[in-house]
């Protein structure tokens, strides 16, 4: 037992609170509750299903369409005194509230990117389920041991060709400050297309196929960005943007594969949000700070789940034909790209400074953002209380 507090360390907090992200969860799952059942997935496997845009689908997969769901993770467990990482909690918080509602629910927390967990992952689909129609791919990482070479690569965020400099902010100070980001070197882009394109989402999709673990129809789908002018040059048009491209040409050569079982792969380009991953690129918060502030005005804001959400009812599942842009991607942020967000976006990222982001800028919710991720900050949650840190996984394959 024990009481935590945020302890933070750049860009994340080394605690997370139980309680807390449990709240976290049940709250995602109440918000697709309330939304009825959709005619969705019925057998999926989430890659990536302990935080962010993967929980969220594990979400909706399972509490609005009643999925049977399997998820694979990399999250730290806790030790005594040690809380775990938050996708931990998620984790524990989500197998429980399955169990409550008679879902099957089973997870495995491993290295994704490795042979070993493919396998794991394919023989438990093999004598649980069978098959699965939905294969949900979303990690976030910031490397990969590549499973033939051995190689480790590692990810970076930087602008090609040429030094990047722009406003960013400290979201912890509110701090606006000009930042200079120097541009890629040497194998920087291969290394991070290596660990954040398209490789191992291929990987899987012909792993499953193989084993024959794939129904006919079966979809599968990974989560992609695009973003503004404003951070162009440091995210579509930088490394992370090489990696996203290569991630887009995969869904071509996967549903060329998947044909034999009439199968598809999409990538669905989603929203600018507060996670782990884009919190630690430069200038994203400011821009998500304006973002907030203008989405929420308009009543227009979403996070995860909402956008999963949208994502299942109005794209994937709606007995049509998905709809998709000209380069065959979902858009579900087609409201942050709305042309008249972004126009008021360019105007307020002109003016932004220390002394006016809090009032033209969305920080506060910017940073209720990032302690929910860690299981802080939520209502009816007493942190004076020590609290059990040893939680387990239930169903922990
Ligand atoms: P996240 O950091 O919240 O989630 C990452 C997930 O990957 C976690 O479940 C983590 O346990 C898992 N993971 C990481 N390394 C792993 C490994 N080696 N083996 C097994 N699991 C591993 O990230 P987020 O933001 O939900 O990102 C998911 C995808 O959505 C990414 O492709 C990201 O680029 C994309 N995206 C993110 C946006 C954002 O604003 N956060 C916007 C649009 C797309
Ligand atoms: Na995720």
């Amino acid at each position: 037992m024990m009481i935590v507090k945020p302890l933070m360390r750049g860009f994340i907090s080394l605690t997370s609170h139980p309680v807390g992200c449990e709240k976290n969860v049940v709250n995602q799952i109440e918000y697709t509750k309330k939304k009825g059942l959709v005619s969705g997935p019925k057998k999926v496997l989430v890659i990536g299903a302990s935080t962010g845009f993967g929980l969220a689908s594990r979400i909706v997969s399972a509490f609005g369409s009643n999925a049977s769901t399997i998820g694979v993770f990399f999250e730290k467990a806790p030790a005594e005194g040690k809380t775990a990482s938050p996708g931990w909690y998620n984790s524990a918080a989500f197998q429980k509230e399955a169990a409550k509602a008679g879902l099957y629910a089973k997870s495995i927390n491993g290295d994704a990117f490795s042979d070993e967990i493919k396998k794991k992952t394919i023989d438990l689909i093999k004598s649980d389920l069978g098959k699965v129609d939905l294969v949900v791919y979303s990690l976030a990482s910031p490397v990969r041991t590549h499973p033939k070479t051995g190689v480790t690569h590692r990810s970076v965020l930087k602008p090609i060709g040429q030094v990047f400099t722009d406003k960013t902010v400290d979201f912890h100070t509110g701090k606006v400050t000009t930042v200079s980001i120097e541009p890629c070197v040497g194998d920087d882009i291969e290394n991070t297309v290596a660990v954040m394109g398209g490789e191992d989402w291929q990987m899987w999709m012909e792993a499953l196929l193989e084993a024959d673990a794939l129904s006919d129809n079966a979809m599968t789908v990974a989560y992609s960005y695009i973003g503004p002018q404003l951070t162009e040059a440091v995210y579509r048009r930088g490394t992370i943007g090489k990696a996203k491209d290569h991630l887009e040409a995969t869904a071509f050569k996967i549903s060329d594969l998947l044909k034999g079982v009439s199968g598809k792969a999409y990538v669905s380009v989603n929203k600018a949000l507060v996670t782990q991953a884009s919190s630690a690129i430069p200038v994203i918060p400011l821009y998500i700070s304006l973002l907030y502030k203008i989405m929420k005005a308009e009543g227009i804001h979403e996070g995860c789940i909402e956008q999963i959400d949208r994502l299942y009812r109005e794209r994937l599942y709606t007995n049509e034909s998905v709809p998709t842009d000209d380069k065959g991607r979902i858009r579900i942020d087609d409201w942050e790209m709305r042309e008249d967000i972004q126009a008021r976006i360019v105007e307020l990222w002109k003016q932004a400074e220390t002394e006016n982001l809090s009032e033209i800028g969305d920080l506060e919710g910017y940073k209720s953002d990032f302690f929910n991720l860690f299981g802080f900050g939520f209502e009816n949650v007493n942190y004076a209380d020590e609290v059990n840190e040893m939680v387990a996984i239930d169903n922990l394959v």
